[in-house]
């Protein structure tokens, strides 16, 4: 499975919503995570982020982003339909220590 990491959070660019083929992206306020159930593995969300937050999960030192992945993948709501970033998105991109910052 590919997993959605750091980086997304605040920038929540929702570029690779529109990439999926099996709709497994689920929405958080400040960033998406995959369904570790639905996703197929394609890897076609990975160049699609612009914050290079998409990792295949089999990388080694991604193990906290799988659990996390898969923690809120049965929390949070999906969303299918791309929408706008938020206007403040790519000043977030880049920053260390946004984990702190995720809003469950
Ligand atoms: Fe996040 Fe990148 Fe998608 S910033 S919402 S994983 S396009």
């Amino acid at each position: 499975t590919y997993v959605v990491t750091e980086n997304c959070i605040r920038c929540k660019y929702m570029d690779c919503v529109a990439e999926c083929p099996v709709d497994c992206f689920r929405e958080g306020e400040t960033m998406l995570v995959i369904d570790p159930l639905l996703c197929i593995d394609c890897g076609i969300c990975e160049p699609a982020c612009p914050a290079d937050a998409i990792r295949s999960g089999a990388e080694s030192g991604l193990e906290a982003w799988v659990e996390l992945n898969a923690r809120y993948a049965h929390l949070w709501p999906e969303i299918t339909v791309r929408r706008e970033p938020a206007a403040d998105a790519r000043q977030w991109d880049g920053r260390p220590g946004k984990l702190a910052l995720l809003s469950p």
